[in-house]
């Protein structure tokens, strides 16, 4: 019988080249086949370029489409025909990286990849390698701290807008918020009304060179941020 090769969700971390783990440079140098969501704008091509430094000569670089809907029918076919395909890989021995930017267990298509391969074959071998998330990247790149002493943070998504922040604002010391590119007036709004403008900084393209650091109150309205964009927002100002 031939053995089912293992599949490894691989984290390239945020966009600098060099913000890669040596664990993953080296899992990238042994496998067979990637795999990359094909999707999520600009970012699919971002992780290919980290990691084709790493592949040895030839391994191919296969795209999986993630349908952008919220329908929950339509999602659950692309996941499993995205995770048959990596299954009918694996089933013939070979070993593949499914690569992420960031890191592979934060807000990432590898999600749904590993959830729906180990409700089809449980025994199918997966292997997670952390990336730098970009958040970590961004508090960094601003030189902000996220937490410390006994400080609380929140991690949400802007996607549907300022409500999430809303929600947790009041419980908790510091927000990292992802995907703000979308409602990012609206976002904006909320944190001027909430006197955290001032205290909150954007973050785009953190790591690659148009990287853009700006404090909110003073980013002009109407000029949208790019995907790769996230706020750290702090209620105290440090
Ligand atoms: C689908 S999530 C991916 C998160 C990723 N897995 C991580 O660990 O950071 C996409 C969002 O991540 C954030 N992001 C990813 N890379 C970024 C970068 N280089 N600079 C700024 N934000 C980034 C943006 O908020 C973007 O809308």
């Amino acid at each position: 019988m031939t053995r089912i090769g293992t599949l490894y969700g691989i984290g390239v971390g945020p966009g600098d080249p060099e913000l890669i783990t040596l664990k993953a440079a080296a899992i990238l140098h042994r496998v067979s086949v990637v795999f990359a969501a094909s999707s999520t704008k600009n970012s699919h091509s971002l992780a290919r370029n980290i990691a084709s430094v790493h592949l040895r000569k030839g391994v191919p670089v296969e795209f999986l489409g993630f349908p952008m809907t919220k329908q929950k029918g339509m999602l659950e076919v692309a996941w499993r025909e995205n995770a048959g395909r990596v299954l009918e890989v694996l089933k013939k021995g070979k070993d593949a990286a499914f690569i992420t930017l960031g890191d592979p267990m934060t807000y990432s298509t590898f999600g749904y990849i590993l959830q729906t391969i180990r409700e089809t074959d449980p025994h199918v071998p997966i292997k997670i390698i952390p990336g730098i998330t970009s958040y970590q990247a961004a508090a960094a790149a601003a030189g902000r701290v996220l937490a410390e002493a006994e400080e609380s943070f929140t991690v949400v998504s802007g996607a549907m807008g300022a409500k999430r922040l809303e929600q947790i604002i009041d419980h908790t010391d510091n927000v990292v918020m992802l995907k703000v590119y979308k409602r990012f007036d609206e976002i904006m709004d909320t944190l001027n009304r909430l006197e955290l403008g001032e205290k909150s900084v954007l973050i785009s393209r953190c790591g690659l060179e148009d990287e853009e650091v700006s404090q909110v109150s003073q980013y002009a309205k109407k000029s949208h941020p790019p995907y790769l964009s996230l706020l750290i927002i702090k209620k105290r100002k440090r």
